[in-house]
């Protein structure tokens, strides 16, 4: 029996390991440069992560890249001969992603000790989320709609809940329509979408906010990018759908480039290898298809609509694809940082303060994003809402989930209290 044990946990730990060796030995790097040189490396490069410089000299952009060692030399030589700074931020992504599957190991086993339905302090899969969101709907049939809104891809269901006092019928209620995992490695996105259910449907935690606004939450928009990030390949971003040219060679497209707005303007989207394809044609993935028909549901009184990335802390809205400001831009950026203020009181010592602003300003262009799409089919408050990575970028051990879900309440519930009071 013993020593039946020990050969199961061997093949466990080998599967484990063979997972990530396909990073063995790659390093991660921050760059910086200006706008036009970090978006240079997006067509070959893995960027993990963009954010404005740190350092004084502004208008630069740091990117968070990961270097193959066959490739390392030639890109440190790319980035010196065109003056770009850079420093080692990590040596051996695999050694990292190992120490994870450590943590998420026992951060199950603690959730699972605890016995609770959805614990704050660890990730789950796919079937877990969509049978809570389903549990949700059973125990609060008043309150909660679940909605299976169709398959991924692969064919997994994608669910979302439409949460409301008055089933949608009160045409004078404002909407509020939440996002999470259209990228499929930033997994600390779900539960914050799943810890603002719980506030509003469980703990109702603020009345006020469920009798005035109806609520349409999507936790899980990429399930088939989303498992595959957990079985495969831990930096999985994309869908999984193998519609496209040269599909069997590069799976899958960016879902924030996959909406009809300024889609197919952009030549660095336009590569199906690049880790921001925009996809065959605007709306072409099915994931996307359903963040589309869940906003356009209730299009002409949804007020706010918010979607979760990770990381970098920041509020970013319209215009992204020129960098110009919406007719409402003003207001835009007020309750921007009124939400990012509300982040930034309980947010951790070692976080970044949160920064707020045009996404083209603040970082580069992009073409058909969600916030962009959403601002111009008339939504007047859209943002990209980038949580915090600390320094561990997306690869957020599951000890910081409480912390991010607890925080990230606080300045939704502010957002969502400006919508009552301002429009
Ligand atoms: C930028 O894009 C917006 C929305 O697509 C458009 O209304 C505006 O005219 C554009 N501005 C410029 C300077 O091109």
């Amino acid at each position: 029996m013993a020593r039946l044990m020990i050969c199961l946990l061997l093949i466990a730990a080998a599967a484990v390991q063979g997972r990530h060796e396909k990073y063995e030995g790659h390093q991660l790097y921050y760059v910086a440069g200006s706008p036009a040189d970090i978006t240079a490396l997006e067509a070959s490069l893995d960027i993990i992560s963009m954010t404005p410089s740190s350092r004084s000299d502004s208008g630069k952009l740091e990117a968070l890249v990961r270097l193959a060692p066959e490739e390392k030399q030639q890109w440190l030589k790319y980035f010196d001969d065109n003056k770009m700074s850079y420093t080692k931020f990590a040596d051996n992504l695999a050694d990292i992603l190992r120490q994870e599957d450590q943590d998420i190991m026992k951060s199950r086993a603690r959730a699972s000790r605890n016995g609770r339905d959805m614990s704050w302090d660890t990730y789950y899969r796919h079937a877990e989320i969509n049978d809570y969101i389903d549990k949700i709907g059973e125990e609060y049939p008043e309150l909660v709609t679940v909605i299976n809104a169709g398959l991924s891809y692969e064919g997994r269901q994608i669910k979302y809940l439409r949460i409301s006092t008055t089933r949608f019928e009160n045409l004078r209620k404002p909407v509020i329509v939440i996002d999470a995992a259209v990228h499929a490695r930033e997994w600390v996105t779900p539960p914050v979408a799943l810890y603002i259910i719980n506030q509003l449907v469980v703990d109702i935690v603020d009345r006020r906010l469920t009798e005035e606004i109806d609520w349409v939450i999507i936790p899980l928009v990429n399930p088939d990018g989303y498992e595959y990030s957990m079985d495969e390949d831990r930096m999985w971003r994309k869908t999984r759908s193998r519609a496209h040219a040269n599909s069997n060679a590069c799976p899958g497209v960016d879902g924030n480039r996959n909406f009809d707005h300024y889609w197919g303007t952009s030549p660095a989207s336009a590569n199906p290898c690049s880790i921001i394809y925009e996809g065959p044609s605007a709306f072409s993935e099915p994931e996307i298809r359903v963040v589309r028909d869940a906003v356009l549901r209730q299009l002409d009184r949804t007020a706010l609509y918010i979607s979760l990335h990770s990381f970098g802390n920041m509020f970013l809205y319209a215009w992204g694809h020129n960098g110009t400001l919406p007719s409402n831009g003003l207001f835009l950026h007020l309750v921007g940082v009124r939400m990012a203020m509300a982040i930034d009181e309980l947010a951790l010592d070692t976080a970044p303060p949160y920064v707020v602003g045009n996404a083209a300003a603040i970082l580069y262009f992009t073409t058909g994003t969600s916030r962009d799409w959403t601002r111009a089919v008339g939504i007047p408050l859209t943002y990209t809402l980038e949580l915090p990575g600390y320094e561990y970028g997306f690869l957020v051990p599951p000890t910081y989930v409480e912390q991010i879900v607890t925080e990230t309440w606080a300045g939704i519930a502010t957002g969502a209290h400006l919508v009552l009071e301002l429009l």
